[in-house]
């Protein structure tokens, strides 16, 4: 079966909305055609600040919150980041092949950076896309379903791919970056042209996986839309009302125009009651679960422990092979 890479920072006690239709939903069709790696990238949170305890907590519930949401973790590998010491090596690597200017165009790094100051900016920030960058040729990943946020970070495996087995020799797998058309964006409800974001300043506008079913309910109600009262996809002009059937149509897996057809001449109102009935029948389930698993923290670290076996074979396999073919002196 082909490889396919992805994963998620455990920042938040709760994944959003956004990362669900962008790629826990793929994630789930892609699972039985692929054989699948999915971490958690606790490595990945850290470059910016966390609270020790709250980051243990976090990446145990973004793991519950992949297998609640109908990851595998017999079929798929489904693992903590930092359980793989592989990640680490093979990222001090790309480092050293990634240029300075090549890693300040980071588009992400840009904004987090101007929001933070330079003195506030970790080197860990400004490398994070090449330790992703690891993450992904560690496994010979083909594909790698993301929102269309991750792009670019994508787009810098490939070249660092390239450029290593042009120096090297033949050694990684170019991948490519899967991003649904469609669902790639989620915007935040209250300011529907920024993207939906675990980091937000104000939550009002982030619908989480793990919140009750009234809150997200309030929550979709309040939505901001348009004077207009027209329940049609105008991106430009109507960005608000184009997010909520974009939502829509993601997780119900029908068309926007049968969505704007069902909702022609009937208020915003009915429009998001029907949205808040969908968010919520989907999530429930996902959420019910997710406490379940929560509620045995020393099965869930097993299940984590078996699959980190299984991905630091394949991880091992790749980093000995890598450190060969740039000279590395083998161990005796
Ligand atoms: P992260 O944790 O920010 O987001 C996880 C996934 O959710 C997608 N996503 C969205 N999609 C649509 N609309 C949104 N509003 C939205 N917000 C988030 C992201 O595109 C992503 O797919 N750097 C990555 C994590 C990572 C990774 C990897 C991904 C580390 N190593 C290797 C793939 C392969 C990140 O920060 O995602």
């Amino acid at each position: 079966l082909p490889r396919l890479y992805s994963g998620m920072q455990p920042s938040a006690d709760s994944l959003q909305l956004g990362n669900y239709i962008g790629a826990l939903l793929q994630w789930k069709d892609l699972q039985a055609s692929h054989d699948a790696f999915f971490s958690v990238v606790d490595m990945h949170a850290i470059t910016v600040a966390q609270d020790p305890h709250e980051l243990r907590e976090k990446t145990r519930r973004t793991a519950a919150q992949y297998i609640a949401a109908g990851i595998d973790p017999s079929a798929s590998t489904l693992y903590v980041q930092s359980h793989v010491p592989a990640h680490a090596e093979l990222a001090w690597v790309l480092n050293t092949i990634t240029g300075f200017g090549e890693a300040a165009r980071m588009t992400q790094f840009k904004d987090k950076s101007a929001k933070q100051g330079t003195e506030a900016t970790s080197v860990g920030l400004f490398a994070y896309p090449v330790l992703m960058a690891a993450d992904i040729l560690l496994y010979d990943a083909e594909i790698v379903p993301v929102g269309d946020d991750q792009r670019q970070h994508v787009e810098l495996t490939r070249d660092l791919a390239e450029r290593f087995n042009s120096r090297f020799g033949d050694t990684f797998v170019v991948p490519q970056a899967m991003i649904l058309k469609e669902s790639a964006r989620v915007y935040d409800l209250q300011s529907p042209t920024s993207k939906m974001s675990k980091s937000a300043e104000s939550h009002a506008g982030v619908v989480w996986l793990l919140d009750e079913p009234s809150v997200t309910r309030k929550k979709i109600m309040r939505a901001v839309t348009d004077t207009d009262g027209v329940v049609s996809f105008d991106r430009d002009g109507k960005p608000g009302i184009s997010n909520l059937l974009t939502i829509y149509a993601s997780l119900t897996g029908r068309s926007i125009e049968s969505i704007e057809l069902e909702y022609d001449g009937k208020g915003y109102g009915d429009f998001k009651k029907g949205l808040a009935e969908v968010v919520v029948e989907t999530f429930a389930p996902v959420r019910e679960r997710a406490l379940e698993l929560l509620s045995d923290p020393a099965e869930l670290d097993r299940i984590l422990a078996r699959n980190a076996d299984r991905a630091s074979e394949v991880a091992e396999a790749t980093m000995e092979k890598a450190y060969d073919r740039i000279g590395f002196l083998r161990r005796a």
